[in-house]
């Protein structure tokens, strides 16, 4: 069969771009660890502040250099509104939401997240860098859904640290 000069080379742009694609869909999964979020666990979403680890919303070192954020979302806000984080260290998000669906999105990050009543979603994500990032609420859940933020503060890790070493001695102050 005798194939056109041109045809070979339409041909062999669509199979780069097909290659091309492949290449950047392994190195976004692979490389910076994009994937979509996986139903990991269902509750009742009536009794989400009954539930386990909803029933403490908030921030908890689950390992050394591992921290758990679980926050619930709600019309019109999240809770806690501020995460606090040590820098360097992986975090582990654990949310959903009690009524509507709602959107976790944490500017600047690949941390992206849809919450579904019901459903529990997770995320890993380590901070480099000190800093303050702002968290939206990124699905329309509402009449205030513009107002519905929070924060993500990310805290220099020796200052974590230092508390931490305080609190564990208290009798050492200067
Ligand atoms: Cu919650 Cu938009």
């Amino acid at each position: 069969m005798k194939v056109h000069s041109y045809e070979k080379a339409v041909l062999g742009v669509g199979i780069a771009i097909l290659i091309g694609c492949a290449v950047a869909l392994a190195y976004a999964t692979l490389g910076m660890g994009i994937h979509l979020p996986g139903a990991e666990g269902r509750i009742d979403p009536a009794r989400v502040y009954q539930t386990p680890p909803f029933n403490q919303p908030g921030v908890r070192q689950i390992g050394p250099g591992r921290y758990e954020a679980v926050v619930v979302a709600q019309a019109w806000a999240f809770n806690p509104a501020e995460i606090r984080v040590p820098a360097g260290a992986e975090v582990l998000f654990t949310v959903t939401s009690t009524d509507v669906l709602h959107g976790f999105n944490v500017e600047g990050t690949r941390l992206n997240l849809m919450l579904i009543p019901g459903q529990i979603s997770r995320n890993r994500y380590r901070f480099a860098e000190p800093g303050e990032y702002l968290l939206i609420c990124h699905e329309y859940c509402g009449i205030a859904h513009h107002t519905m933020a929070g924060r993500v503060i990310v805290e220099p890790s020796s200052e974590v640290v230092a508390r931490t070493t305080a609190a564990a001695h208290p009798g050492n102050h200067p």
